[in-house]
């Protein structure tokens, strides 16, 4: 069937969600340049721009050291959060759920900086007819009271749209054995699980998040085939974030990602960004990228979009306000009415 409108079009009007988004990873690439050029102190070119020509999974986390050195302070941290919600809703992304690890600085706490966040996550939301919710991150760098701090202050926030506990972080260093029990407490506590698995070949920890049924997983790139059909028959959802691997070279290409097996298995997954700004992404570019790799039309990328709000940690008349919204879209969209 010949389109009126390229593929790229249709993925922007697409409305979406999206569902794996670190806050200081998605931060525009202006913003970033903005702060450079303010510090006093800089020599030479932002590293920031050299850090992001390499390529390697070990790289790719060494851009989030230059970011925290820009990004310092509350005020800053306001602005970000607005811009990265500004930025989703211009792209027709109706629903996020945001994350980040608590920080504090100078003489503000974490909880400041939860606050922060969440206020500013309320007014832009309310500007911008999109609904955010916010993930409370866990670097598993951190120590297991770190963790437990993160869980209580995430508890005090609770109906102020903190609705998960992600575990994040360079899969290299820590271990989830070892936060699990805060994790643990998370869910007494009544929240929602997401953790990042298989970044990289890890497969005992791999099987223990498994074991521990989170309710979606991050990544799941590097799998057995004995893993893939546990978490196949376990159906969990998984958050694929095709161009944050490919630029952090966990796979090749498109073609090769585990997207494609898992799509034909009818696995539930969710296209999501990771670091928009880290990684110069968007959620529409995800949809074109596997509309074009695979070759998906568009009632199934259109399906691939609403089948991605049943994974979310909205509540029920949320998820139903957001299938209205998708089905009230099938016009403007050159979908026929079904
Ligand atoms: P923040 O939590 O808002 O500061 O967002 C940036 C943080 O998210 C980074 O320092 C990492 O800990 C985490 N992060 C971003 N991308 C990834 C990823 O691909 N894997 C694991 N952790 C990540
Ligand atoms: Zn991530």
């Amino acid at each position: 069937m010949e389109h009126a409108e390229s593929l790229e079009g249709f993925c922007k009007k697409l409305p979406k969600i999206e569902l794996h988004a670190h806050l200081n990873g998605s931060i525009r690439m202006s913003t970033i340049q903005e702060l450079w050029d303010r510090k006093a102190d800089r020599s030479g070119d932002l590293p920031f721009l050299e850090a992001q020509k390499t390529k390697d999974f070990q790289s790719a986390f060494s851009m989030f050291s230059v970011i925290y050195q820009l990004v310092q302070g509350l005020d800053v941290i306001d602005r970000i959060t607005r811009e990265v919600i500004e930025d989703f809703a211009k792209e027709n992304v109706i629903y996020v759920e945001l994350r980040t690890t608590l920080k504090a600085y100078d003489d503000k706490t974490k909880l400041d900086y939860l606050d922060v966040v969440l206020k500013a996550m309320r007014e832009t939301a309310a500007l911008h007819n999109i609904e955010v919710n916010l993930l409370v991150s866990i670097n598993r760098a951190e120590s297991l009271e770190n963790a437990m701090e993160a869980v209580e202050l995430a508890v005090q926030r609770k109906d102020q749209g903190v609705v998960g506990i992600d575990l994040c972080g360079n899969p290299v260093c820590g271990k989830f054995s070892e936060l699990r029990p805060a994790l643990e407490k998370a869910r007494r506590e009544g929240f929602k699980l997401t953790l990042h698995a298989a970044e990289i070949v890890n497969y005992g920890e791999t099987q223990e998040i498994l074991d521990f049924s989170p309710e979606r997983l991050g990544h799941a790139v590097f799998m057995t085939d004995d893993l893939k059909s546990q978490l196949f028959s376990k159906k969990i959802p998984v958050e694929i974030c095709i161009t944050s691997n490919i630029k952090s070279q966990s796979c090749d290409g498109p073609l090769g990602h585990h997207f494609g097996e898992f799509y034909r298995k009818s696995h539930p997954i969710i296209l999501c960004t990771d670091d928009m700004g880290v990684f110069c992404t968007s959620v529409s570019q995800e949809f074109s990228i596997v509309g074009d790799t695979f070759q998906l039309g568009r009632e199934e990328l259109y399906d691939l979009s609403l089948s991605s709000i049943d994974c979310s940690f909205a509540s029920e008349a949320s998820k139903e306000t957001f299938r209205r919204r998708m089905r009230e879209s099938r016009t403007s969209l050159g979908l026929e009415n079904k």
